[in-house]
């Protein structure tokens, strides 16, 4: 099988690390009988500055008619507003309907305090429809109202992708890759106490939806999403795939990154039907780049977590295998890690380990 991957650098550090995902596929053992071609886009705030959009409708349209997945790096963000630039993968969730946004959070089994979970957030709707008005009390003084939209079949698609991540996660583990995990479980979180009809009715569809007979062996559990933050950080090792609508997805995913070393180990995945965006989640972080230092790892996670997404578990395993043994041996990290390592000299020691 032959799989074309769009490559979107963006900004920064996103030129850094976005070459080594393009290496790890390469480097891949030629028994899983996977090729790969390339096609190099353009995104982000130079794009924008060169061209004035800041997603070239060559991006989406290329991405659209000749990709099966893609990486995309970071942006930068201007720092004063700027008028007619808004965030590249922002319009590429939309322009591709990818609905869902993926994000693993995993510390190696035999840490101090392991993590090895995974936050499926939906991404359509909920307060992020930004439909929002403000207008004059009787008093005067001013009222503002956002609409938060739940609709019954973003809310199935989206526990049901994450009854699927759960299931093949077990797949993945069953290939003796290091996890604190035994059996698949679900936990959808929603605040249905007070808001009941909206996340009432993601609540009782989630359930619904992990009713299905191919669940069966998917253990589900509930949590509010304020005790949910609360026992997150207590006990995050309770945790396997958290399903959550949009906002509380949102916060979940960014506090659960907090809960392992560097920003610079965590990757994401914007899904769609049939197409995966790979994206690390850390920023362009202009403080390092140029300095060839940039945490290679988020990355080459977030190739992997592509690769599940189209179907390729097995070559997904040997990538997180690959990367889980470069953290446990411990001796080639990047600053941020607490090590003297460049970029390259990590992409060469997790090639080696495939
Ligand atoms: P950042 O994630 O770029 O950096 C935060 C800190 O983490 C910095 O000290 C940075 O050096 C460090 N860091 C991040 N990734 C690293 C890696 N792979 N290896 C080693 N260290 C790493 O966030 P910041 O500084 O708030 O934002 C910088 C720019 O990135 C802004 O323009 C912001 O708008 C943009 N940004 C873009 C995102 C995206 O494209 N999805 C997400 C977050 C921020
Ligand atoms: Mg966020």
């Amino acid at each position: 099988r032959t799989l074309r991957i769009g490559l979107i650098p963006g900004d920064g550090i996103g030129r850094e690390v976005i070459p080594a995902g393009r290496r790890i596929l390469e480097a891949l053992p030629s028994s899983l009988n996977l090729n790969f071609s390339f096609v190099d886009l353009d995104a982000g705030f130079e794009t924008f500055q060169k061209t004035g959009a800041a997603l070239p409708d060559r991006t989406v349209e290329v991405l659209k008619k000749e990709c099966d997945g893609a990486l995309f790096g970071a942006v930068s963000s201007p720092t004063v507003a700027t008028k007619g630039y808004s965030s590249p993968i922002v319009a590429l969730r939309k322009r591709l309907s990818l609905y869902a946004n993926v994000r693993p959070v995993k510390t190696v089994s035999t840490a101090a305090s392991p993590v090895d979970l995974v936050i499926v957030r939906e991404n359509t709707e909920d307060l992020y429809v930004k439909e929002e008005k403000t207008y004059a009390a009787p008093d005067g003084t001013k009222v503002a109202e956002a609409i938060k939209r739940i609709s019954e079949k973003a809310s199935w698609n989206i526990a049901s992708m994450a009854g699927d991540i759960a299931l093949r996660r077990q797949k993945i583990r069953d290939q003796g890759v290091d996890s604190i995990h035994k059996e698949p479980l679900v936990t959808i979180t929603h605040k249905s106490n007070v808001l009941s009809q909206t996340d009432g009715l993601f609540r009782e569809t989630s359930r619904k939806a992990l009713a299905q007979d191919k669940y069966s062996s998917v253990k589900v559990e509930e949590q509010i999403v304020d005790s949910m933050v609360y026992k997150l950080f207590r006990q995050p090792s309770d945790y396997d795939v958290i399903v959550a609508p949009n906002l509380y997805g949102d916060i979940l995913s960014d506090g659960a990154a907090a809960l392992v070393g560097s920003l610079g180990l965590v990757p994401s995945a914007n899904v769609g039907e049939g197409f995966a965006i790979g994206e690390p989640c850390h920023g362009s972080a202009p403080d390092i780049q140029g300095m060839g230092i940039a945490n290679p790892i988020a990355t080459l996670r977030s190739v992997g977590l592509m690769l599940e997404f189209l179907g390729e578990e097995k070559a997904a395993a040997t990538i997180y295998a690959a990367v889980d043994k470069n953290l446990v041996e411990g001796k080639l990290l990047t600053p941020d890690m607490g090590g003297k390592s460049k970029t390259d000299e990590v992409v060469e020691d997790i090639l080696k380990m495939l």
